[in-house]
């Protein structure tokens, strides 16, 4: 009988007996363990002293995301509302108006429809007025037995799922009796997935009257629509006319799997909502907290000039405090300091932004009995969120074209730091060459470039001054030229880049790539970290890049030194070491830039004296057959990171770096207890002369 150590040792060989096998055969470069392979490979050293004692504490907050409602991130992505347009104010408040993507059933004969301005909600006074002009019964005229009326697609098609469940609530007012079918259909209208009816005397809805109508599909169409019909003659009102999935993350109204691709990431922070967003191209259409909250019937929504398409505002606010209490992440609210990309306002003039802001802030952190706190509270949130930083501005330092950035954000700063003294205060202007001018707990580093470029940049902030405001990158990535839609290549300039990063978190204090989100029905911007549709996503390499630095936040920096032709071989690496499940790690993490395998050799120095061993756990690689290669939605996972068993070679401490990888290598170390079992019962995974290592005090 195997005991269930030996039983482990020996599926864990087949298991890597089988997965060198199958790579092999496959794909060669996945290869670590054959001797032969490493032979005549240019070779580079990372000479790492794995002491904790002599590295340094990461930030526990180095890696976050950024939000912005770019691409339909928000309305029509990650805001599960799937109506479009439902309050009809896309069109602009003159009316009539365009009512798109609303669409009309029927013919002129038997009914048509006008915008109005009689809806009971006073920011939003747009209403639907539909004059159904055919009935069901009579000699002339008869409704068709479909009925008429109007439909909405939402965002490319509503994603209805057989046996899943949808609340429709709708704000409907009437002249007449009412017998409306509301129903969810196939993107033709041909099939019925499901479909109840709103029947009412005229007494019942002559003011507007909200009606909720639970759904429950009976078919799957990823672009199906919504319908509102009848084959009753009658003048029928529409207002604010939502369609929820009931299953949403945590019931926060957000779309479960685009949810998970960011708790994937463990952020450690969330900046929100923008970008270019929160700044409008004119200050008139800039994203204004005040528009965004209470009841979602009463939002008013807003045109986002920058990104070119209108946002119900959802997503508003209060969610997006919601969002991040629910990834456990820290919100870093960006608000607009009175500065547009056409138009500003000048410092004189600026108090009633920086009273907007410190309104934004009570209304997040204030109590329940404060002013903008009660507000929160009605909202169903009566604890205080935890908001500690702020942005004053997107990207707005600049003297030439927006003079007043400084003396704005000195008021802002000012203001804020009076009334809540622990806020870290966030500048847009960089303090990476040259000491800011002014106070600040960091200041924002925007960087879009070519592969290449991003790549060398891993050493942007190794001159950088120490004392001062630590750096946020808040926005990074290789840039379409390079990255077309998500490309591996741009992804291994944007790893290099964070390898760098990692190790100068003692003046980086935040990093996050941008954009987010796309909706492949409307790309604002390429390339993008998770793209999707109504139903299906990916994440591009890009993604996946961020996915290897999870452990890093709070993790701790090891010294570590590349030698070796580096350069050349475009090679950068950084070392960590981490707890957890338990167990104590060091994990390295490489990047290959260059188009040939290379070998790297790890040279540990300065264990404790407590680790009696360190063996091979996991590795994982994200590289693909040809550099340019991207993901898409019939081929999600051409480029994922393929993680196996972390076997090293009995005699060398070397792996191999393919080309155009990016790879991870977990090292578990064991203290002399476990060292006790491992000797007697599992084989060991790494040399003699590894368990020989200087260390510490020795
Ligand atoms: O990430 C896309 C845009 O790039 C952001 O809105 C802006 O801050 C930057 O210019």
């Amino acid at each position: 009988m195997m005991d269930m150590k030996s039983c482990w040792k020996f599926l864990t060989s087949v298991f890597i007996v089988s997965f060198l096998l199958g790579s092999c055969s496959s794909y060669q470069s996945l290869c670590v363990v054959d001797a032969r392979e490493n032979a005549n490979k240019p070779e580079v050293t990372l000479q790492v002293d794995a002491s904790n004692a002599s590295g340094r504490p990461i930030p526990e907050t180095l890696f976050g995301i950024f939000f912005e409602e770019i691409n339909h991130a928000g309305a029509g992505g990650l805001w599960a509302e799937l109506v479009s347009n439902r309050g009809f104010e896309a069109g602009g408040q003159n009316i009539p108006s365009n009512i798109w993507p609303w669409s009309i059933i029927g013919d002129e004969s038997s009914v048509y429809v006008v915008t109005d301005r009689s809806s009971c909600f006073e920011r939003n006074k747009i209403a639907l007025r539909m004059e159904v002009l055919c009935n069901s019964n009579g000699s002339s005229n008869v409704c068709p037995s479909e009925g008429v009326g109007v439909y909405n697609p939402g965002y490319w098609g509503m994603n209805i799922e057989e046996g899943k469940k949808y609340k429709v609530a709708l704000y409907v007012r009437s002249t007449a009796d009412i017998d409306l079918s509301v129903s969810l259909t196939s993107s033709d209208g041909l099939l019925t997935l499901a479909s109840e009816k709103i029947i009412a005397l005229a007494s019942d809805v002559s003011n507007w009257t909200k009606k909720e109508v639970p759904l429950e599909a009976n078919g799957t169409d990823h672009g199906a629509r919504l319908q509102l019909t009848t084959t009753k003659k009658s003048s029928i009102w529409f207002d604010q006319v939502s369609v929820m999935p009931v299953d949403t993350y945590k019931g926060h109204g957000f779309r479960k799997d685009l949810l998970q691709m960011m708790v994937n990431l463990k952020p450690r922070f969330i900046r929100f909502p923008g970008g270019c967003f929160v700044e409008g191209e004119w200050l008139r259409n800039a994203f204004r907290w005040k528009e965004t909250v209470g009841a979602w019937e009463e939002r008013p929504g807003h045109f986002s000039d920058v990104w070119n398409y209108w946002t119900d505002d959802g997503l508003g606010h209060f969610e997006f405090f919601q969002l991040a209490e629910d990834l456990g992440a820290a919100p870093i609210w960006v608000f607009n300091n009175g500065i547009s990309h056409k138009d500003h306002v000048e410092t004189a003039s600026v108090m009633p932004f920086v009273q907007e802001a410190l309104d934004g802030i009570e209304f997040a952190r204030g109590d329940s009995n404060s002013r903008w706190g009660s507000v929160r509270a009605a909202m169903g949130h009566p604890e205080p969120f935890e908001l500690k930083y702020v942005a004053v501005g997107n990207e707005d330092c600049d003297n030439d074209h927006k003079p007043y950035y400084r003396g704005n954000y000195l008021e802002f700063y000012n203001a804020i730091k009076n009334a809540y003294p622990d806020i870290k205060i966030i500048s847009n202007c960089d303090g990476s060459s040259e000491p800011l001018d002014h106070p600040a707990d960091y200041y924002d580093y925007h960087i879009y470039t070519l592969a290449m470029d991003l790549f060398k940049m891993s050493h942007n902030f190794d001159n950088t001054s120490r004392v001062g405001p630590k750096a946020f990158v808040s926005e990074y990535a290789v840039n379409s030229t390079d990255a077309n839609t998500g490309n591996l290549l741009a992804a291994l300039g944007e790893a290099g880049f964070l390898l760098g990063l990692e190790k100068n978190s003692d003046i980086v204090g935040m990093v996050s790539y941008a954009p987010l989100f796309v909706n492949t029905n409307d790309r604002r911007w390429n390339p993008d970290a998770i793209v999707f549709n109504s139903s299906h996503l990916y994440g591009t390499p890009s993604y996946w890049v961020q996915q290897f630095f999870t452990e890093s936040s709070g993790a701790t920096l090891l010294n570590s030194t590349l030698s070796g032709d580096s350069s050349s071989y475009l090679v950068e690496a950084s070392a960590i070491s981490f707890h957890a499940n338990g167990s104590d790690y060091i994990q390295i993490k490489a990047v290959n830039f260059g188009n040939e395998s290379v070998n790297l050799k790890l040279s540990l120095t300065g264990l404790d004296t407590s680790i009696t061993k360190v063996s091979g756990s996991k590795k994982k690689v994200l590289t693909s057959a040809n550099v340019m290669d991207e993901n898409s939605l019939s081929n999600p996972e051409m480029i994922v990171p393929q993680e196996s068993l972390l076997e090293m070679p009995e005699d060398d401490l070397t792996v191999v770096l393919p080309p155009h990888s990016l790879s991870s290598f977990d090292l578990v170390k064991e203290s002399a207890d476990i060292r006790q079992d491992a000797n007697t019962n599992v084989k060991r995974l790494l040399p003699e002369s590894f368990n020989n290592v200087k260390r510490n005090g020795m």
